[in-house]
């Protein structure tokens, strides 16, 4: 149940609108449904407190309350300013059997359209337990991007050094927050993070920048609690990313500009899992799609898919839509948006938003920011062209539009599920380090959702099983093959 207070999200008379649709998703998001009723009895997550930093969307809430009904406590902030649903967020603190008068759910940090230091406050919130110095504040992070893992180890470091860094020092404003809230918080208890820290078990990453990070942490030896990546699952990372970005790409364009897609000339920038959902949808649409890229490799399989494949410079001046999907930074200059044609369309997918120059775009002294509508921006350049930036260059699809579909989300959060299970109750069998799930609970998360399709699955008999070497029930492929 919420504490008094423990809690804040933007109205809590939406939870019936929210718990409306947290039904409707339920029926969309048959894996964690069925992972519901597999582990009733068991309760495997008794004992596990769960901060969670994750997109507080419809589906999400669906993941918050599985959480909760395999015996979890759970806090919950999104991992993005825009991404909330507010009736989402609403619902899970409402919980399916409480009022808005006497909220009996879970305390939820969130609403659309947060600050970055409001967002950073409310990451912090989430970490920290009400009765912390009892209970020794949350066990597991269920993280998505690494924010909350990134706030602990941070805050851990800082607190070894005695020092926290001058915000000024920061090189990036959203750096300058996060060291703010870690200078209050050492003056406030010199220990916190390094307690929280040290009580964690363990962490499920959900996103391919988040894994990144969590691989570089490993790599330099600052990795404070083992990590499962939950991202290269192979039923996330290839439905997710793909067919999950193949709906909500063009529903966040849609939502934003109403533009016509068909005829229009679009920029995928990255070909992996996301840019090939990406390109897809938009080809779908009727737009002539090009493709950049960097891996050769990537590049190729664009070829053949049958796209264009060209440097953003050969194209900036011509394309009508940019999209960029490459969890890399700077890939869209501010130099290129000058260039681009009056009333070009400029989102971003990937995780965070240096994926556009906004930070570049924003000091220019010949360009004028006009705001359309939420998560709708015109800049104004001083020669009278202007392009249309959405979401303020993150991620565009659950800034303007509401982030992949529950189907989808089903697999993802399975496998978040069964990860936060496998670290909780194996912790001894994930000694530090960064994991992937085995195969045979991927190809398990896949089973989950065949029937709702009408998909029925061969069998293969004893002998053709022994041909190829496998079990009749699995695993079916070796750790090396690429799907
Ligand atoms: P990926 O690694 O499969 O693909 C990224 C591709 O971008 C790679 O092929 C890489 O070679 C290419 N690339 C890198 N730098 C480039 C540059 N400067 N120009 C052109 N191409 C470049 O990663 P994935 O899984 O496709 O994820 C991409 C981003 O999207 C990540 O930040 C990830 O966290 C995020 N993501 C967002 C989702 C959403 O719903 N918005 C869903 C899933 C992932």
């Amino acid at each position: 149940t919420v504490a008094e207070g423990d809690f804040k999200v933007a109205d809590l008379s939406l939870a019936g609108f929210g718990r409306k649709e947290i039904q409707l998703a339920e029926h969309e998001m048959p894996g964690l449904m069925a992972l519901r009723r597999e582990y009733a009895d068991a309760q495997p997550l008794a004992g596990a407190r769960v901060t969670g930093s994750l997109h507080m969307t419809i589906q999400t809430a669906v993941l918050i309350e599985t959480l909760v009904a395999l015996g979890a406590e759970v806090r919950w902030a999104s991992c993005n300013i825009f991404s909330t649903q507010d009736h989402a967020a609403a619902a899970v603190v409402v919980g399916p059997t409480g009022t808005p008068e006497a909220p009996a759910g879970v305390p939820v940090y969130a609403w659309k359209g947060e600050t970055l230091a409001e967002y950073w406050w409310c990451t912090e919130q989430v970490l920290l337990w009400p009765d912390d110095s009892a209970r020794g504040g949350p066990n597991m992070i269920l993280d998505d991007g690494g924010d909350a893992t990134l706030l602990v180890h941070k805050g851990a470091e800082f607190e070894k050094a005695g020092a926290v860094p001058s915000p000024e020092t920061a090189d990036s404003e959203e750096f300058a927050v996060i060291l703010g809230v870690l200078q209050r918080s050492l003056t406030e208890d010199s220990q916190r993070w390094t307690r929280v820290a040290a009580s964690i078990k363990g962490v499920t990453e959900e996103t391919t920048t988040g894994v990144h990070r969590l691989y570089e942490m490993q790599n330099a030896g600052t990795l404070l609690f083992p990590a499962i990546n939950v991202n290269d699952a192979v039923t996330k990372s290839k439905f997710d990313n793909k067919y999950g970005c193949r709906h909500s790409l063009i529903d966040g364009i849609n939502r934003a500009t109403d533009v016509l897609i068909g005829g229009k000339v679009a920029v995928v920038a990255g070909y992996g899992d996301v840019g090939k959902g990406c390109a897809e949808s938009l080809r779908g649409q009727g737009a002539r799609v090009i493709v950049t890229e960097v891996d050769p490799i990537c590049a190729l399989q664009a070829a053949m898919d049958g796209y264009q494949v060209a440097t953003l410079e050969d194209v900036v001046e011509t394309a009508d839509i940019f999209i960029t999907a490459t969890g890399c930074f700077d890939v869209i200059t501010n130099e290129h948006m000058a260039r681009m044609k009056h009333q070009a369309i400029v989102g971003n997918i990937g995780h965070f938003d240096n994926e556009i120059d906004m930070a570049g775009l924003a000091k220019r002294d010949d360009v004028e920011r006009i705001n359309i509508k939420p998560q709708v921006d015109e800049w104004r350049f001083a020669d009278g062209h202007s392009i249309i930036v959405l979401s303020e260059g993150r991620l565009l699809n659950l800034g303007n539009a509401t982030g992949h579909p529950s189907f989808v989300m089903s697999n993802s959060f399975s496998n978040q599920t069964i990860a936060q299970i496998e670290l909780f109750t194996k912790t001894d069998q994930y000694p530090l380090g960064v994991y992937t799930l085995p195969k045979h609970l991927d190809e398990k998360v896949a089973r989950l959702h065949l029937d709702a399709l009408g998909a029925k699955l061969t069998e293969l008999s004893k002998e053709q099983a022994a041909y190829l070497g496998v079990p009749v029930e699995g695993p079916y492929k070796s750790e090396h093959y690429r799907y």
